[in-house]
């Protein structure tokens, strides 16, 4: 299903400010996935501008990964109030967007938990997971996924750190 900008499929639609479509090469077969937008991306309508981003974006640079050569976007396209978790109901009535989105890639990485357990519908354990591409069948088609840390979680983690680093080796 196309995104729609104006989407009220479920309640995130009345607290945000605008939709957050994905950012950069959306043609790419690579495709960074997280949460859900916060309040900067919330304002300025583009995934990953915030804080989490600023360490994404530091990452995406040692590791020689320009932010403009993959698709980068999020399990839930609206911020949810005080940038709490989203919803499985709301992961659900967002699926039908990511799954457009993920349509032809070859590789997903997901940044955290929240969205490696959205996409697999399956609770993990980040240290059994992290960094270790699998091959799923998603959505009728086989890709290669790989779990790594979100940039948030990065924050006072060195080894959340260098392993997400590490994922962006791509
Ligand atoms: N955290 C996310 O998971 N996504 C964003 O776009 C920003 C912060």
């Amino acid at each position: 299903m196309p995104l729609d900008l104006e989407c009220q499929r479920c309640p995130l639609g009345r607290g945000r400010i605008q939709v957050v479509p994905p950012c950069g090469d959306v043609g790419s077969r690579v495709v960074l996935v997280g949460e859900a937008p916060g309040a900067q991306e919330d304002e300025m309508g583009v995934p990953f501008v915030g804080r989490a981003g600023k360490i994404l974006d530091g990452l995406m640079k040692e590791a020689g990964l320009p932010r403009d050569r993959v698709m980068i976007t999020n399990t839930v396209k609206c911020r949810p109030p005080k940038n709490r978790r989203p919803r499985p109901e709301e992961m659900r009535a967002c699926r039908p967007y990511l799954e457009e989105e993920l349509r032809g890639k070859d590789f997903i990485l997901a940044l955290g938990l929240s969205a490696a357990e959205d996409l697999l519908g399956r609770k993990m354990v980040m240290r059994d997971v992290a960094n270790r591409p699998f091959e799923v069948e998603l959505f009728g088609r086989k890709v290669v996924m790989m779990v790594t840390y979100h940039p948030s979680a990065c924050i006072y983690r060195p080894p959340a750190k260098d392993t997400l680093r590490e994922a962006l080796r791509i």
